[in-house]
C-alpha cells in the first residue's frame, strides 16, 4: 500500500506563525494566555496549556501578564481593553487578516459604506468589522447585496476564506447599488490551494485521511470535498483513530490535513498508516 501526502499539508503561513509566537511566549516564565484558542487545533492548545498558557473567552477577568492575539484576529475594542490595562500583548494576527481590517478602516473613514463579503458569525469577521465603526455590513453572498441601501461610495473587503467567485458576485451587485466601488481583494489562497490539491489527491487514491480538529471549519470543508470524489474518506483529529479496516483492499492512501493541524500529527498518522500496512 502506497502512501501519498499532499504537498501543502498542513499550517499555512499566519497559523504557523501564530503557533510559534505561542511556544515562544510559552517559555518565558509569565503569566501567558490567548483570547479563545490560538488555533483549532485540540493538541496544540493541550500543549500550550501544559506549558502554562492558558485559554480566556474574554478580557474581564484578566488584570495582569500577556495576552496573546489569534491568527485569525480579534475586535478592535479588545485590543484597546487591553491596552488600557497595561497588558502586554503579542499580536499574532495573520497579516493578511491585519490587511483586511486595516482597509476597513481606512475604507470607513474615507466616507465609504463598507461591505465585509463572509461569514458574519466567524470571529475573524467580527474582528474585521470592528474596524470600521457603524458603516460596515457582512454579506454571504450577492443575493444579500439586494437587502443593502443604495449608497454613494461602497468600499468592498473579502474574508481570508472566502471564493474569488464570491466575491466577484457580491462586486457585480454592488455595481447596481453604488456609484463609485472599491474593492480590496483580501482572499488568501492557503484554502483554496489545499482544496484543490485534496480534489487532485482524492482521485487518484481509494482512500483518504484528512487530518484536523473537528472544530476546524477549513478541516471540515477540506473533507466534505475529499468525500464528494471519494466515498472513503474518514476525517480524523489524531493517528489513535485509524481503524486498520480502512484500507482492506486499498492500494493507495492518500492524506492531507487543514490549515491548523501541526506536522507533528500528520507524521504520526503517515507512520500509523505504514506500520498498519506492514502488518498485514
Ligand atoms: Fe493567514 Fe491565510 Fe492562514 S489568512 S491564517 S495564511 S489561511
Amino acid at each position: 500500500m502506497k502512501v501519498i501526502l499532499a504537498k501543502r499539508a498542513g499550517f499555512c503561513f499566519g497559523v504557523k506563525r501564530a503557533t510559534q509566537m505561542a511556544f515562544e511566549a510559552a517559555v518565558m516564565d509569565k503569566k501567558t494566555y490567548t483570547l479563545g484558542p490560538i488555533i483549532h487545533s485540540p493538541q496544540v492548545v493541550n500543549k500550550l496549556e501544559e506549558m502554562g498558557v492558558r485559554v480566556i473567552k474574554d478580557l474581564e477577568t484578566m488584570e495582569s501578564g500577556t495576552i496573546i492575539i489569534r491568527s485569525h484576529g480579534v475586535a478592535s475594542e479588545e485590543i484597546t481593553e487591553a491596552m488600557e490595562k497595561n497588558l502586554e500583548i503579542i499580536d499574532a494576527t495573520c497579516p493578511f487578516v491585519k490587511k483586511a481590517q486595516e482597509h476597513v478602516k481606512s475604507l470607513s473613514e474615507a466616507g465609504y459604506g463598507v461591505v465585509v463579503v463572509g461569514d458574519a458569525d466567524h470571529p475573524e469577521v467580527q474582528g474585521i468589522v470592528s474596524y470600521g465603526g457603524d458603516k460596515v455590513d457582512v454579506v454571504g453572498s450577492g443575493d444579500e447585496v439586494k437587502k443593502l441601501p443604495k449608497m454613494n461610495k461602497i468600499g468592498i473587503v473579502a474574508q481570508t476564506t472566502q471564493s474569488f467567485e464570491n466575491l466577484k458576485n457580491v462586486v457585480s451587485e454592488c455595481l447596481l447599488r453604488g456609484g463609485e466601488i472599491r474593492v480590496f481583494n483580501t482572499i488568501c489562497d492557503a484554502t483554496a490551494v489545499r482544496q484543490e490539491e485534496a480534489k487532485e489527491l482524492a482521485c487518484q487514491v481509494d482512500c483518504m485521511l484528512v487530518v484536523g480538529g473537528y472544530n476546524s471549519a477549513n478541516t471540515r470543508r477540506l473533507s466534505e470535498v475529499c468525500a464528494e470524489l471519494q466515498t472513503r474518506t474518514h476525517h480524523i483529529e489524531t493517528a489513535a483513530e485509524i481503524d486498520p479496516v480502512w484500507f482492506d483492499g486499498v492500494e493507495r492512501v492518500g492524506v492531507t490535513a487543514g490549515a491548523s493541524t501541526p506536522k507533528c500529527i500528520i507524521d504520526e498518522v503517515v507512520s500509523r498508516i505504514e506500520e498498519i500496512n506492514k502488518s498485514h
